[in-house]
C-alpha cells in the first residue's frame, strides 16, 4: 500500500489531485483506515504488530503529502515572483503633461505683483446688471459711450459685462466706505466685435482700484511703473497720454516701451517705440459717491488692462486667436516658461 501510494504521489500535478489522494488513503473511508478498522478480527499478538506497521505507513504517506504541499507552495511563489518582477533600472516612460495656459500665467503673475503691493483679489459675475456695468460707473442710460452695438444684452437690465469695472463697484459696496480699499479684479469680459487677429468677442481684463485719503495721480503713475517693470523688465518706461473714460477724471492711456521692437520696420508700435497697454485715471467723484465714499474726503485711482494684450507683448504672439483655438503646438511652448 505504501509503495502504491508513494508511486501515485510522484505523479500528482496539482493540489486538487493531491487532495483526492489524501482522501483515498487517509480519509474516513480511505484504504488505510479500512485496514485499521479490520484489526478487530486479528489476534492479540498480531494486533500491535499490524497496528505499528499501519502507523508507520500512515506517517510515511502523510509526510510525503505534506512535502508535496510545500513543494506546490514554493512553486507557486516562484511563479509569482517571476511574473511580478519589476526592473527598477528601466528608464521611466515619459508622461504627457499639460502646461499653464499663457493667459492664466499672465493673470497669476499680475496677481502676484499686486498682492505683493497689498492688493486683494475680487471676482464678480460675468452676467451683470445694467446698474453695475454702466450706471454706477457714471454711464447713465442714453450715454453715447454706452454704444449698444458693443454689448451682448440678455434682457433690458441684464448683459454680459463689457469690462471688469462692475466688480470694483461691488467691492466699494462691500467695504461700506471703509479704507484703504485696494483690489484687482481679473476676469472674462464680452463685447460685440468681429473676431480677427486683434479682436475677440470675449477677452480677459484685470482692473485695479485704490481708494483712501490723499490718493494722487502720482500714486497711480508710480504703481503702474512698478507693475510694468516687474512684468516686462526693469528697463521699461511708461508714458501717460490724456484720454477719456466716464468713470475717471482726469483719465489717461498708458504706453510702454515697445519690447518686441524690431527698429525701423516694427509692426507692433508702428515705429513710435511705444505701445498702449492700459487705461486709467482718478476715480470720478460721482462714482465714489455712488459707491458710498464721500468725494470731499476720499480719492482714488483705477486702471484696466487687457490680459491678452499683455501676453501678446510679453511672449511676442501675433494673433489673439491663438489663445482660444487650443493648438497643442502653441500651448506646449509654455511648458517650460
Ligand atoms: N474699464 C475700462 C475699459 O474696459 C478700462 C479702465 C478701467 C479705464 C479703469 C480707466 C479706469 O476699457
Amino acid at each position: 500500500l505504501r509503495e502504491h501510494a508513494l508511486e501515485l504521489l510522484k505523479e500528482v500535478g496539482n493540489e486538487q489531485q493531491l487532495n483526492d489522494l489524501r482522501v483515498r488513503f487517509l480519509g474516513k473511508k480511505g484504504e488505510l483506515t479500512e485496514i485499521l478498522r479490520g484489526m478487530g478480527g486479528l489476534s492479540a499478538e498480531e494486533r500491535p504488530v499490524i497496528g505499528q506497521v499501519a502507523n508507520v505507513v500512515r506517517e510515511a504517506i502523510e509526510t510525503s503529502i505534506n512535502e508535496k504541499v510545500e513543494a506546490f507552495k514554493r512553486a507557486e511563489l516562484d511563479r509569482r515572483l517571476q511574473s511580478e518582477t519589476i526592473d527598477v533600472t528601466l528608464p521611466g516612460r515619459p508622461m504627457p503633461h499639460g502646461a499653464v495656459h499663457p493667459l492664466m500665467k499672465v493673470i497669476q503673475e499680475m496677481e502676484d505683483i499686486f498682492v505683493g503691493m497689498g492688493y486683494q483679489i475680487a471676482e464678480g459675475p460675468e452676467v451683470e446688471t445694467d446698474y453695475y456695468n454702466f450706471e454706477a460707473l457714471n454711464l447713465p442710460k442714453n450715454h453715447p459711450a454706452r454704444d449698444m452695438q458693443d454689448s451682448f444684452y440678455i434682457t433690458e437690465e441684464l448683459l454680459m459685462r463689457t469690462h471688469t469695472s462692475p466688480v470694483q463697484v461691488r467691492a466699494m459696496e462691500l467695504m461700506k466706505g471703509d479704507v484703504p480699499l485696494k483690489v484687482i479684479c481679473p476676469g472674462r469680459v464680452y463685447r460685440r466685435d468681429d473676431d480677427d487677429a486683434t479682436h475677440s468677442f470675449m477677452f480677459h481684463q484685470i482692473e485695479g482700484l485704490v481708494i483712501d485719503k490723499n490718493i494722487r495721480m502720482s500714486d497711480l503713475k508710480g504703481t503702474l511703473l512698478q507693475f510694468v517693470r516687474e512684468m516686462f523688465g526693469s528697463h521699461m518706461q511708461i508714458r501717460l497720454r490724456p484720454s477719456f473714460f466716464p468713470f475717471t477724471e482726469p483719465s489717461a492711456e498708458v504706453d510702454v516701451t515697445c519690447v518686441q521692437c524690431a527698429g525701423d520696420g516694427c509692426r507692433m508700435c508702428k515705429q513710435t517705440g511705444w505701445i498702449e497697454i492700459l487705461g486709467c485715471g482718478m476715480v470720478h467723484p460721482k462714482v465714489l459717491e455712488m459707491g458710498g465714499y464721500d468725494p470731499e474726503v476720499y480719492s482714488g485711482f483705477a486702471f484696466g488692462t487687457g490680459v491678452e494684450r499683455i501676453a501678446i507683448l510679453k511672449y511676442g504672439i501675433d494673433d489673439i486667436r491663438h489663445f482660444y483655438t487650443n493648438d497643442i503646438r502653441f500651448l506646449k511652448q509654455f511648458n517650460r516658461m
